[in-house]
């Protein structure tokens, strides 16, 4: 290959622009042109931070020149903007060219256009976000049942504490009276515990944190106390080692809701009477940690388990399911957690295998 070929090959597939010194623009090629929408006239003679975007911080642009002022090679990927106001983004190398002597001659740049590509994972994220969403509202109806039932008994309990109250208001008896109004204030907390910890459960994710798989399961089920009762679920969860988890409490407590939910309406639709969830913790010896999540709900149907973590498939009515649990559940191990998900049925019912590496 010439010279000649090889300058032409990268200027047909590349976005090519040159600058003296100063960065005034001394050169663009076609694309250059067709990409940012000027010509060639508009350009030569201009600095280059005509194609600048407004929202790149300046320290950036220090970090660029600082670079290439030191004969050194910058990469990076750029956001630009055309002379139309459109953003571009582009991915893009820029080379100083030394004189014989040493000194910086003039800076060229090689750009590729990434436009396409970023816009689609920006997309590919608020997509994201909103199956998130999505799939927890599905579980809200659902967890605002579970207040309820951890209201109503305080809720009695104030009603009969201000009855109380009123009987010996009317007897004068001031003591009681104010033993009573104690008591109420403690009742009234407790309930606003309750919204705390629900609110928690469902605000998302703060930071990474290390937690006790065991503390993580007793607080989910402790909130799914009206579930469980309303449905006559049995869990039973056995934990052969203390298992610590770096994560998201959150997250990992999600995923679990998700499973129980999903036993929960099987056992529903199939009308089944003993209701069993069983919920294995343990270390293996290739030390990941394994959660065996077990129902007695009849399984899952072979020609379907292929795609039960597939977005939005889904087996119940629109307004019992989004078919979003499994997906949100498998993203959370699989990319969250870098573990994995798999099922598989047993003779009475479905297990999910939960494996995520251990830390130390
Ligand atoms: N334990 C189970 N027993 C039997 N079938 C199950 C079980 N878990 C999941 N499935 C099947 O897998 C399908 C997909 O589950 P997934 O949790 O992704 O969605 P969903 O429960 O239908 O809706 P969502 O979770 O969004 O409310 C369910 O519709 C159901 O047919
Ligand atoms: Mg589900």
């Amino acid at each position: 290959m010439t010279l000649a070929q090889y300058k032409s090959a990268i200027e047909q597939s590349n976005i090519v622009s040159k600058t003296d010194i100063n960065g005034i623009i001394t050169f663009v090629n076609d694309e250059f042109c067709k990409i940012f929408e000027y010509t060639k006239d508009e350009l030569i003679g201009k600095n280059h931070n005509i194609v600048r975007h407004p929202d790149v911080p300046k320290e950036i642009f220090k970090s660029l020149w600082d670079t290439i002022l030191a004969k050194k090679t910058y990469k990076a990927m750029v956001k630009n903007l055309s002379k139309n106001g459109k953003t571009l983004y582009v991915n893009t190398t820029v080379i100083p060219i030394l004189d014989k002597n040493g000194e910086i001659e003039e800076f060229i740049a090689i750009r590729y256009d990434v436009t396409e590509a970023i816009e689609l994972s920006k997309q590919m994220q608020a997509k994201d976000r909103f199956m998130f969403q999505q799939s927890r509202l599905a579980s809200m109806g659902e967890m605002i049942g579970n207040i309820a039932h951890q209201w109503r008994q305080p809720l009695n309990e104030l009603g009969i504490t201000i009855y109380d109250m009123k009987k010996s208001f009317s007897k004068c008896k001031e003591d009681e009276f104010l033993q009573s109004y104690e008591h109420s204030k403690d009742v009234i907390k407790r309930m606003s515990h309750t919204i705390e910890d629900f609110r928690n459960f469902f605000s998302p994710n703060k930071e990474k944190e290390k937690f006790l798989v065991k503390d993580a399961i007793d607080e989910l089920l402790r909130m799914l106390q009206g579930t469980i009762q309303r449905h006559a679920l049995h869990v039973e969860v056995k934990h052969h080692k203390q298992v610590w988890i770096e994560g998201y409490f959150n997250e990992f407590t999600q995923v679990l809701l998700n499973l129980i939910n999903n036993s929960k309406d099987a056992f529903n639709q199939r009308k089944i009477e003993a209701r069993d969830i069983k919920i294995d913790v343990n270390i293996n010896h290739d030390k990941n940690i394994v959660i065996l999540f077990s129902d007695n709900a009849k399984g899952i149907d072979e020609n379907i388990i292929d795609k039960i973590f597939d977005p939005y498939f889904t087996t119940k009515h629109s307004s019992q399911g989004t078919g979003l649990g499994l997906y949100m559940s498998e993203m959370i191990v699989t990319k969250s957690m870098r573990g994995s998900i798999k099922v598989c049925n047993h003779a009475d019912g479905a297990t999910f295998e939960i494996k995520i590496p251990a830390g130390e």
